[in-house]
């Protein structure tokens, strides 16, 4: 399969139906919903949503286009994930300029307005997510499982807990253990990546097997997603990622380089990569995105 044309293909089907169910720029208060939509069209690889979709045809044994609301949970991801990074970037947290190689939204729209933006986009993917519109053809139980799966990959238990921890750690002065570390990863990132790849196979259906394959997938693919993007604070070109190389280490942040060096960082994200693709052995073609994304994300260069 081709890779680039399957990622190109997806991420057209999400950017269609976020730019179509996200208020305008000019919606009044047009500061708030402008600022939404300059990091939303500010790009991104929509990693997250196409798992969802990437899982759900697992699931499916090939096409999935047809299961009700599988669209809306994917992309309801990104907006979250959109918002994560609007926040991430605040002066009050990593304090960094670019992002999706434009100036970041604090920089454009004012820090109030930043933070607000970020508070309506997570506010946004739960007013989608039950939006009789995109999901009432959505089995209801399956319904249930897909929000709270993006309540808690997105809260304290998941992305919000490890920013903390991740915030709470950072500095030269600050030591912490490995188990910090991976819990920093795991939450931070991993979390949200693994309630992608569950929420697609929940739309999908999945039976108890399917799902918990799925989810060791998401785990291993969520936790190199993190190593993959230290190596590129370190190793990256600017113009690649869209943000600024070094703000880790300018910032004493708990990365895996700096714990166990970039071969050995490189060598445990290629495994993790590896542990993902395994952990879907019992799955047929219909699984060859998920292994080739599993591959791409250790692989990427933005
Ligand atoms: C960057 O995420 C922040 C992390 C959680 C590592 P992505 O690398 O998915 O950023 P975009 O969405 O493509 O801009
Ligand atoms: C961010 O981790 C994880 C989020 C939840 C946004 P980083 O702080 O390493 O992400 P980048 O490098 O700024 O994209
Ligand atoms: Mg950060
Ligand atoms: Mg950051
Ligand atoms: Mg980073």
């Amino acid at each position: 399969m081709d890779l680039k044309q399957y990622l190109k293909a997806k991420r057209d089907l999400v950017d269609g139906f976020l730019y179509s169910a996200t208020p305008a720029a000019d919606k009044y208060p047009a500061s708030l919903h402008g600022s939404m939509r300059y990091s939303l069209e500010a790009g991104g690889k929509r990693v997250r949503p196409v798992l969802a979709l990437a899982a759900a045809e697992a699931v499916k044994g090939g096409d999935a286009s047809g299961v009700p609301g599988l669209l809306a949970a994917a992309s309801s991801l990104e907006l979250i994930h959109t918002y994560s990074l609007i926040h991430d970037d605040l002066p009050a947290m990593d304090d960094d300029d670019l992002r999706r190689g434009k100036p970041t939204n604090h920089k454009v729209w004012g820090e109030a307005m930043a933070i607000l933006a970020g508070d309506a986009l997570l506010t946004h993917a739960f007013e989608l997510l039950t939006d009789p519109a995109h999901t009432g053809g959505t089995e209801p139980r399956a319904l249930v499982s897909i929000i709270r799966e993006v309540a808690v990959g997105s809260g304290s238990h998941g992305m919000v807990g490890g920013q903390a921890v991740d915030i709470e750690s950072e500095g030269e002065d600050k030591q912490v253990d490995f188990a910090t570390l991976e819990y920093i990863h795991v939450h931070k990132t991993g979390a949200l990546i693994r309630a992608s790849v569950r929420v697609g196979a929940f739309a999908a259906g999945a039976d108890a097997a399917q799902l918990a394959a799925l989810t060791r997938y998401g785990m291993d693919v969520g936790l190199a997603f993190q190593v993959a993007d230290d190596i590129l604070d370190i190793e990256g070109d600017q113009a690649e990622i869209g943000k600024d190389v070094g703000s880790d280490v300018a910032r004493g942040k708990k990365t895996y380089p700096a714990f166990v060096g970039l071969e050995e960082s490189k060598r445990r994200a290629r495994e993790l990569a590896d542990s993902a693709v395994e952990a879907l052995s019992t799955f047929g073609p219909s699984a060859d995105p998920l292994r080739e994304i599993a591959r791409y994300i250790v692989s990427r260069r933005s």
